[in-house]
């Protein structure tokens, strides 16, 4: 009904809108006044956290994607090596495990088969099984060693939205609470990390505010072919997550690429008036802003319409950008949690278009049990 809803016309809508409150959610009772966290649900005492050499995060979906941004976050913050792999992939290579490897399983539902075969076989290794889990008491918490809840609240539409934003926040959780404990060189910069991530439902919300550009370009594009998405750094799996999206929600035709790469193929893709989303960094002392810049202007320049997701002042970008989508300025590693937003957004509105149905899409299952 309307009501379950809270007045929106489909659930996915609802979730998207309820982001701000799911990320506040889950950084709920776990961060301390003294920019501290506190993960009692870890269950790992410190010599045993203190132990690990590896994490490999094993996922499908829109969760494998919250794992490779993860990466990116927990390498940093704690130089411990972190591999991201398919569930469904997973035991079929023969993985390295054993007692020193930290697998991390992320699933919203806890229920999806391809995952809890993967973390069994992680634990007849006797690697360590750490859950990230949004469903209470779900199978893939029970068979593992602790589980780090994402309090997202029930996700109704099949596309994961709110949850895919709250699994990566649990994630960071993670790592900075290893970097916490591990007092990694980066161990002192915990404080500063957990200020900016209690400030991201603000941003979450700020974003939410902006969007009718984005809305309205949706719909305009709403017979086009393909639609592709480039990023650097977590700004690739923001393009990942982007085009999955739109896949299944609009039923089109959407690929991401990781920007470095256009130049060894995909480039060859671009045409007059092909849709290219690109996700912009924040401008850092890095090149990586730079780079990416140069990428929109490559593409540009061979005909492709230009989407941009850049923050908040960046006016290097706007020569190249035939729509020029402002994302609110936060830190590299924190500004998947903003841009992948709008990228929501566009899938949503755009399937709307097209009449199809966004909290029911065609041959999906919200939570997939079988192989
Ligand atoms: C299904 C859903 C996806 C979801 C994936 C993983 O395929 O349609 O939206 O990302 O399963 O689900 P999980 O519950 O393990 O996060």
């Amino acid at each position: 009904s309307a009501a379950e809803k809270g007045g929106h016309d489909y659930f996915m809508l609802k979730e998207i809108a309820e982001q701000p409150k799911a990320v506040a959610d889950t950084l709920l009772g776990r961060l301390t006044p003294q920019g501290r966290l506190r993960l009692d649900e870890m269950r790992l005492s410190h010599d045993e956290l203190r132990e690990i050499d590896k994490i490999v995060i094993i996922a499908c979906g829109s969760a494998f994607y919250a794992g490779l941004t993860a990466k990116y976050a927990i390498e940093h913050w704690t130089r411990i090596p972190c591999e991201v792999e398919l569930s469904s992939e997973f035991r079929y290579r023969d993985p390295i495990l054993n007692r020193a490897t930290l697998v991390i399983a992320i699933s919203q539902s806890g229920e999806t088969m391809d995952t809890l075969m993967a973390l069994r076989h992680a634990r007849e290794q006797r690697a360590r099984v750490l859950a990230i889990c949004n469903t209470n008491g779900s199978t893939i918490p029970r068979e593992s060693d602790a589980v780090l809840y994402t309090h997202a609240g029930p996700e109704v539409g099949v596309a994961a939205t709110k949850t895919f934003l709250t699994q990566v926040v649990a994630c960071y959780l993670i790592g900075l609470y290893l970097a916490q404990v591990r007092e990694s060189k980066f161990g002192d910069e915990v404080a500063a990390e957990v200020d900016q991530l209690d400030r991201m439902p603000a941003a979450v919300r700020a974003v939410l505010g902006t969007m009718a550009d984005i809305r309205a370009l949706a719909r305009e594009l709403a017979t086009a072919k393909s639609v592709l998405f480039i990023g650097r750094h977590v700004g690739y799996p923001v393009a990942l997550e982007g085009a999955l999206k739109l896949k299944e929600l609009a039923y089109m035709h959407a690929e991401a690429f990781a920007a470095g790469e256009l130049k060894h193929g995909p480039i060859a893709l671009i045409e007059e008036g092909l849709p290219v989303v690109v996700v912009v960094p924040p401008r850092g002392r890095d090149v990586l802003h730079d780079k990416i810049v140069s990428n929109v202007q490559e593409i540009r320049a061979r005909g492709a319409r230009t989407i941009v997701l850049a923050e908040e002042g960046d006016e290097s970008v706007v020569p190249w950008a035939d729509t020029l989508i402002r994302l609110p300025r936060v830190p590299t590693l924190l500004q998947p949690l903003v841009a992948t937003v709008p990228l929501q957004i566009f899938a949503c509105e755009l399937a709307m278009a097209r009449g199809n149905d966004v909290d029911q899409p065609r041959n999906l299952a919200k939570s997939v049990t079988v192989e």
